[in-house]
């Protein structure tokens, strides 16, 4: 890893906390749990780790995800992110956590919420801030989004917003839009994962059903020039993941990757990691390899990771200040 990537000021804002949790965390929670998993080894489930789209990679992440069942296993699912992060320098990160994986599974909202939230308090310590994101499994019913959203209202002090996340195709914005009005009535920001393997159909919903603030993903509004045009006059920002779509598919390859074509058409696009565990590396590593893949210059990577930090849902004097760390780093 080259050290400029990991030293350069960030924000993280597209990491889902359970995509986090590494092979060798998946054996020692199941062996505290007494679970049996179905591989024999850390190296037999990093083999697993072959996907040939979302759902597929979806299957092993639901499935991974059953060995976190005490608030102590969330609070060391949080906190072994958190090190990693402060690793890399991230100065913010905006972190998803999907509570119908768990509260599925007979694992309360209170568990799940309880540690990973200790664990983000204790982490200021890192020089890290963080803000939580409740995502929707939108391959479940809206009833059931609104079910998770009735268990967070005690909560929504310490949850700035909501997402979308899970199966995309077939499960459309619009089918989650009463949800997204109650969340926003009770005062909860909103994002979306969409136009990752769904249409720009999909991005239009987000935007004007969902009210939402960013687009995850979002990486196929290459495909309406009406779309492009509205979020480069808004500069409604995309969280794009390059190392998760090129493990899903999404691209060929990252040579393919368009990244450096919305970046330089002037959409306010940012670099995050997904799923870092699953999908070989954390927000470095993904600034790292578009570089090289997309030969980006030095003021490309200044203007991705300035993004970063425009696009959090940080005050404007908290932007501010980390983009002026950032400039002084760059001046180094
Ligand atoms: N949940 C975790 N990672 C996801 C992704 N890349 N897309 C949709 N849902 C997800
Ligand atoms: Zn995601």
């Amino acid at each position: 890893m080259n050290s400029f990537f990991c030293q350069i000021p960030k924000a993280e804002l597209h990491i889902h906390i359970e995509g986090s949790l590494e092979p060798e965390m998946m054996f020692a929670l199941a062996a505290r749990n007494n679970i049996q998993l179905p591989y024999k080894s850390v190296e037999e489930i990093r083999a697993a780790y072959n996907f040939q789209n979302l759902q597929s990679f979806l299957d092993l992440y639901y499935a991974g995800m059953s060995v976190l069942q005490t608030e102590q296993d969330f609070y060391d699912l949080t906190w072994a992110y958190m090190q990693k992060a402060s690793a890399q320098n991230v100065r913010h990160a905006e972190i998803f956590f999907d509570p119908q994986g768990h509260t599925s599974r007979g694992v309360s909202f209170e568990t799940v919420h309880r540690g990973i939230y200790r664990a983000l308090q204790e982490a200021q310590q890192l020089g890290i801030s963080s803000y939580l994101i409740l995502c929707f499994l939108r391959h479940l019913s809206a009833e059931s989004a609104m079910e998770a959203l009735e268990q967070a209202l005690p909560y929504k002090d310490t949850i700035p917003a909501v997402g979308l996340d899970s199966s995309e195709v077939g499960n459309p914005p619009s089918k989650f839009q009463k949800v997204f009005d109650k969340a926003r009535e009770e005062g909860f920001l909103t994002v979306a994962h969409a136009g990752e393997e769904g249409p720009p159909e999909y991005i239009w919903e987000a935007i004007n059903l969902l009210g939402v603030s960013r687009i995850d993903h979002g990486v196929r509004c290459i495909d309406d020039p009406k779309l492009l045009e509205y979020l480069i006059e808004k500069q409604i920002p995309l969280t794009v993941c390059p190392l998760s779509n090129i493990k899903l598919c999404v691209f060929d390859s990252m040579a393919k990757h368009n990244i450096k074509q919305l970046l330089d058409m002037g959409l306010c696009v940012t670099v995050n990691s997904d799923d870092p565990s699953y999908f070989g590396g954390y927000v470095a590593e993904n600034l790292q390899e578009i570089e090289s893949a997309l030969s980006l210059s030095q003021q490309d990577i200044y203007k991705l990771v300035k993004n970063s930090f425009q696009a959090t849902f940080l005050s404007a004097a908290e932007k501010q200040a980390r983009i002026a760390e950032l400039d002084e780093f760059m001046m180094k």
